[in-house]
């Protein structure tokens, strides 16, 4: 019996010893395992007669489940004792600067587009989209286009092979044969921009074979040249942010809007460097009208009934003048230098927060 007090004493300083679980595992084994030292006590009860095993056995499954206890106890210390110590090592600095994530930047015609759009949406204009191949009805023949015009030349535009049918394809030059579909599906009142790419077979400082346009459309029944006026005034002046930009209207022509004009916004251009505003000099920008006659007929509208003002522009041209972009060409140069520097981060819409709500 005593020596059984003494063995749980020693087993318990080896428990209470044992550092990590590898440690208190070794100690389990080298007492209750198949050789264990208790274990090996339990074996040698068989030769004891039958009070001293009584009591010998008793005593010695208490010590068993003494120690298996301690061993348990152990175990749950040293396990907490672990996690502690790994959440210690493991804890984020929350104080230390987040690493950079690269993020992507909005080509300055998205951000155009966008800026476009919402100022033309207070207005109540929805966007009308078309394809980019367009036929020759849509693009020249709706549109009042002589057959001879030099824009159906093939030195200005791009044509694709004929169809089976030997109808004529081209990449639109301009985005107005939206204006037709939306007429062709629509009925008035009709109230849509198209921004869109358009093509021309055209190279230099101010021209490129690929461009955007955006075109305005309004179609209704009392809808006249006073409207055509106000709204661009107020598109411009919310789109510069200037509120006494000054338009110029010149008489233009375009075979599908009669009258035509033109409009020019103020600048100056002292020293050489162009700025916008009531300074004295002007700048076009835009082509518009009221609806040609024909045009709407082509439409399938009757234009005793119907009538409106269309408009067209440069996207490329008003965001150069926006932000200051002296190239065209490099809008199109895909150089990630030039994007990173002139374009936006999502979501930086000006307009939208100091347009025509201001
Ligand atoms: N489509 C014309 C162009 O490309 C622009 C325009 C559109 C002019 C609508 C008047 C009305 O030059």
């Amino acid at each position: 019996m005593d020596s059984l007090e003494a063995l749980k004493a020693e087993l318990n300083g080896a428990v209470a010893e044992a550092g990590d679980l590898a440690a208190l595992d070794e100690v389990r084994v080298s007492a209750l395992g198949k050789k264990g030292r208790i274990t090996g006590l339990m074996k040698t009860l068989g030769g004891m007669d039958s009070d001293q095993r009584r009591e010998m056995g008793q005593a010695l499954n208490v010590l068993k489940d003494e120690i298996a206890e301690a061993i348990e106890a152990r175990k749950t210390g040293l396990q907490r004792a672990a996690l502690s110590a790994r959440l210690e090592a493991e804890r984020v600095d929350v104080t230390m600067p987040a690493r950079p994530s690269p993020s992507g930047r909005l080509h300055p015609i998205s951000q155009t587009i966008d800026e476009l759009t919402a100022i033309f949406g207070d207005m109540g204009f929805r966007v009308a989209e078309g394809p980019d191949i367009e036929d020759d009805f849509h693009n020249f023949t709706a549109l009042n286009f002589p057959p001879g015009h030099p824009a159906r030349d093939m030195h200005d535009s791009f044509y694709l092979p004929d169809r089976a049918d030997g109808s004529k394809t081209v990449l639109r030059t301009h985005t107005s044969p939206v204006q037709v579909r939306t007429m062709l599906t629509e009925k008035p009142p009709i109230r849509i921009i198209a921004p869109g790419r358009t093509y021309r077979s055209d190279y230099d400082m101010t021209h490129t074979p690929v461009f955007h346009q955006v075109e305005g459309l309004v179609i209704d029944e009392a809808t006249h040249m006073g409207h055509l006026k106000g709204c661009l005034i107020e598109f411009c002046r919310a789109f510069f942010d200037i509120d006494d930009l000054p338009l110029r209207f010149r008489p233009s022509f375009f075979p599908f809007t009669e009258p035509s004009a033109e409009v020019d916004i103020g600048c100056s251009r002292k020293g050489g460097e162009l700025k916008l505003g009531n300074h004295g000099d002007w700048l076009e920008i835009l082509g518009c009208g009221m609806v040609h006659p024909n045009v709407i007929r082509n439409c399938g509208l009757d234009p005793e009934r119907y009538q409106g003002f269309a408009f067209g522009m440069g996207i490329e041209r008003i965001a150069m003048l926006k932000y200051g972009i002296p190239d065209l060409r490099t809008f199109f140069d895909a150089d990630l230098r030039w994007l990173r520097h002139y374009g936006f981060a999502a979501l930086d819409m000006p307009s939208m927060t100091h347009g025509l709500t201001r």
